[in-house]
């Protein structure tokens, strides 16, 4: 495929065209803004609380849920598991997937090769670092091994961790207390915790001078707890530790921004909130780090190919890519304004079902987009199973069921999900 036709390919997607792209999505999204600024909710013409209403953030629900292909009546409400891709997404894959296929190795190794690359600048603006900062991987689990591997840890060294930490992001340290004898010390956090300062508390006490590493999920995949991490890479900078984050479940929901973060990795997986294709990731390894990590697969530096990387799924990379366009088009912090408000939504509800324990923070700093709760006396399998009967698709976790909510999800969904749940209280 020519350079030529590379960009003609990319002109025919939406995402990328100059005639129907950003500016026009971002109008659909203006027009319907201005509908619900005079008439409340774009939800069926009902009339929102008044609560409701002064809380609702400016946001067009059907334009953005058009841009989706959901299961007709489905309530898609994992997205902390998998994101569903958008639409425009899916098109720019298949058609670099279809280039590419014209000529394997003469694209794979040129025009569709240089379009996958391309994706490590977006994602580094939109993590707010720079390129050289950015490794494209195929998820979460796999950059921490790959950071883990790369920290050349000693017999007696220590790892600074959570009890609410996913097995993508622990695993690795687990590796090392096996093999070489590794101590990890796993801080329990309550669920949910008082304040940010009580997070940085209990992991103060627990630094020791072998502690080597903090390695924390941004956002819990358990309870959706946001953890200060600006205020933990103090912690880390006193102790002269790396700061490890596993950002799995943040970046796409949240409007985050590493170098704010300070942390020295983040590490997501784009095919949760960021509604990338499945089996895409971003690794950002700090620049002032980068000489204490040091691991086998980027031998040969950062770039989307390399020797010592090998090659890689590009057609679902450069839909990464038109995912990044998406969620920026839209705007970052105004899926996280949504999304929270929908979240808040869900919180007040669940607070007004009887004998129910919620373990996510109420709100502020610590909240996310994700709301987990139990049902006293059924289980999160029980309760799952029952709202899966209407279509509506939640995650079971050790606490009951994990919710989350996106940018697709409305009022509608929210008060679809509390009705059932009410009903099954009943
Ligand atoms: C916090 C966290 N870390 C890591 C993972 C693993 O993600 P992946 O399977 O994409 O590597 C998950 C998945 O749910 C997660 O929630």
């Amino acid at each position: 495929m020519s350079r030529q036709h590379a960009s003609a390919a990319l002109e025919s997607i939406p995402c990328y065209s100059k005639r129907v792209g950003r500016r026009r999505f971002l109008c659909q999204l203006g027009a319907g803004a201005a509908v619900v600024a005079g008439s409340g909710f774009d939800v069926g013409g009902r009339q929102p609380t008044v609560a409701a209403a002064a809380r609702r953030p400016q946001w067009d629900s059907r334009a953005v849920q058009s841009e989706f292909g959901l299961q007709e009546g489905l309530v898609y409400m994992n997205n902390g598991t998998l994101g569903p891709v958008p639409k425009r997404v899916i098109e720019t894959a298949t058609q670099a997937w279809k280039e590419l296929e014209l000529n394997p190795a003469g694209n794979g190794f040129g025009a569709t090769l240089q379009m996958a690359e391309a994706v490590r600048k977006k994602a580094a603006d939109y993590f707010g670092c720079d390129e050289e900062e950015i490794v494209i991987m195929p998820n979460t689990t796999q950059s921490m091994n790959t950071v883990a591997q790369g920290c050349h840890l000693a017999t007696g060294d220590r790892v600074l961790t959570t009890d609410q930490e996913h097995p993508g992001g622990f695993r690795c340290w687990e590796y090392y207390e096996k093999r070489i004898g590794v101590e990890i010390d796993r801080v329990p956090i309550p669920t949910p915790p008082k304040s940010e300062a009580e997070i940085v508390d209990l992991l103060a006490a627990q630094m020791t001078p072998r502690t080597k590493i903090i390695s924390v999920s941004h956002v819990t995949y358990t309870t959706g707890l946001r953890l200060p991490i600006a205020k933990i890479s103090e912690l880390a900078d006193a102790h002269n530790c790396l700061l490890v984050v596993d950002g799995a479940q943040a970046p796409g929901a949240l409007n985050i921004n590493v170098r704010e973060l300070n942390c020295d990795t983040y590490a997501t997986s784009a095919h949760k909130w960021m509604l990338a294709p499945k089996g895409t990731g971003i690794l950002y390894i700090n620049k002032r780090a980068a000489d204490r990590i040091d691991p086998l697969l980027l031998q040969d530096g950062n770039r989307f190919y390399t020797a010592t990387s090998g090659t890689l799924n590009m057609p679902a990379v450069i839909g990464l890519g038109a995912s990044i366009d998406f969620l920026t088009g839209i705007g970052k912090q105004r899926i996280e304004d949504w999304s929270m408000y929908l979240r808040q939504m869900l919180y007040d509800g669940f607070r007004a079902v009887p004998n129910t324990t919620i373990v996510s923070p109420e709100s502020g700093p610590l909240a996310s987009p994700i709301v987990s709760a139990g049902l006293e006396s059924l289980s999160g399998g029980d309760v799952a199973g029952e709202l899966k009967k209407q279509d509506i698709i939640v995650k079971v976790v050790k606490y009951g069921n994990r919710i989350s909510t996106h940018l697709y999800n409305d009022e509608r969904d929210v008060e679809k999900l509390l009705a059932a749940v009410k009903k099954l209280r009943a």
